[in-house]
């Protein structure tokens, strides 16, 4: 799979656990997964908020910004999804070496794409987050008019209409964005990470 030889890792002076040390907590990947328009970005900044206030080193990767830039070379085929959620997964594994608490808001559809994620960073470093929103919720919202440009057939391979997503079948947390205000939300979140001890 690798196309690089001849490379040799280098180790740093200064290890993860030194780092999360000195920030004063532990770093992890907070993975958002859920239809468009389920919420994902909408509590993951909120999210990012609410750590920045407790001076938590936090940062959020988003699935449409990252698209602007790291990534804007892939599609929605599933191999473009699968590429983009394995660089996701890459670039958080990186953030949690440097002791960042780091959310990522991607659709994510494919569970063995996320399992991927899961397996290439340590034991308790992913925690799952399924925003729960049926889809008639999500098409009803429709904030970027997106699910009507996928039924009129204007977008092809668009998740939930056209394309799959695969539930989560054994979340660390769920958050039902359809019956939960973003506050309790967020609370349930920062709630799990004081009693993981995390933070
Ligand atoms: S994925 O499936 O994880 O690779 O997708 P992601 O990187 O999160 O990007 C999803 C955002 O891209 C917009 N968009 C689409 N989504 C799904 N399917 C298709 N075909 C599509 N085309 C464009 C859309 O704004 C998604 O953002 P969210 O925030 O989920 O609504």
């Amino acid at each position: 799979m690798s196309a690089s030889t001849n490379i040799t890792w280098h180790d740093s002076e200064v290890t993860k656990e030194q780092r999360q040390e000195r920030n004063g907590h532990k770093s992890v990947v907070i993975w958002f997964t859920g239809l468009s328009g389920s919420g994902k970005s909408t509590i993951s900044v909120a999210l990012e908020k609410a750590l920045f206030e407790q001076k938590i080193t936090s940062y959020r990767l988003d699935g449409d910004n990252i698209r602007h830039g790291l990534n804007q070379n892939l599609g929605f085929s599933p191999e473009d999804r699968k590429e983009n959620i394995r660089r996701i997964g890459e670039v958080g594994k990186l953030m949690v070496d440097a002791g960042v608490v780091t959310m990522t808001a991607f659709i994510s559809p494919y569970k063995e794409d996320r399992d991927i994620v899961r397996n290439i960073l340590e034991d308790g470093e992913f925690i799952e987050v399924f925003t729960k929103c049926s889809l008639d919720e999500c098409e009803s919202r429709d904030p970027k008019g997106l699910y009507k440009k996928a039924r009129s057939g204007e977008i092809k391979e668009f998740t939930g209409i056209n394309a799959p997503y695969e539930e989560p079948s054994n979340p660390e947390i769920v958050i039902d964005t359809e019956h939960e205000s973003i506050e309790e939300s967020v609370n349930k979140i920062v709630s799990y990470l004081k009693e993981n001890q995390y933070l």
